[in-house]
């Protein structure tokens, strides 16, 4: 049985502008005060882990041991069935220094090149911990395949070359509410809240 959250202080373990505030905009319905670890100045820990769920719990229990206060952390990326998973937990770090995904989509249709299994997934980890050393971790996907060239300006990352099962338009094309409905991140985020968050808020 998951620990349930029953405080009114959450801090969202990112340094990443957009990432906190989607995750705040999810946590809305549920009265949940939210500060992220940039505002705190929090140390970033090296994502050292070998999974997303690794990496998820490694930057939750830095930050609740910080903070002092139960802490909420996101890992994802882009897994190409093809190419083993890759790029894996190495999604951001395929854009280089400059984070340019125009050159990771391009290394991702070139490391496919010929392959007849185009196959791919958005994976989620999303992991609460409390500073006590406690931690609930859930891990959402969304299914599909990589497309090229890519197509849309409407979302970030990989979004271009990704069209989830049952879709014809991909990530970048697709309005953003329906990408937010359908997305791992919502996925996850939906695991989290019926283990933790149900019966609060909405
Ligand atoms: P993280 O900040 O280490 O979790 O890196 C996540 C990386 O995965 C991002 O920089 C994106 O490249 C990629 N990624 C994760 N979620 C998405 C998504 O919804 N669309 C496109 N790319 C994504």
């Amino acid at each position: 049985m998951a620990r349930r959250f029953d405080q009114n202080k959450l801090v969202i373990a990112s340094h990443n502008a957009g990432k906190v505030r989607e995750i705040g905009a999810l946590l809305e319905p549920f009265n949940v005060e939210v500060v992220s670890a940039g505002t705190l100045n929090l140390d970033e820990p090296e994502e050292t882990g070998e999974t997303f769920v690794d990496n998820a719990l490694l930057k939750a229990h830095a930050a609740a041991k910080a903070s002092g206060l139960p802490s909420l952390a996101d890992d994802s990326g882009l897994s190409v069935w093809t190419l083993s998973g890759a790029p894996g937990i190495y999604s951001a770090r395929w854009a280089g220094p400059d984070k340019d995904f125009t050159v990771a989509m391009k290394k991702v249709e070139e490391l496919m090149r010929g392959a007849e299994d185009r196959t791919a997934a958005f994976i989620c980890a999303l992991a609460l911990a409390w500073p006590d050393g406690h931690a609930e971790v859930f891990e959402g996907s969304v299914s599909g395949e990589i497309v090229w060239p890519p197509r849309g300006d409407k979302g970030f990352g990989y979004d271009p070359i990704f069209v989830a099962d049952g879709e014809t338009q991909t990530f970048a094309e697709i309005d953003p509410a329906r990408k937010h409905a359908m997305s791992h991140r919502a996925d996850a985020f939906h695991q989290l809240v019926a283990a933790c968050f149900a019966d609060q808020g909405t």
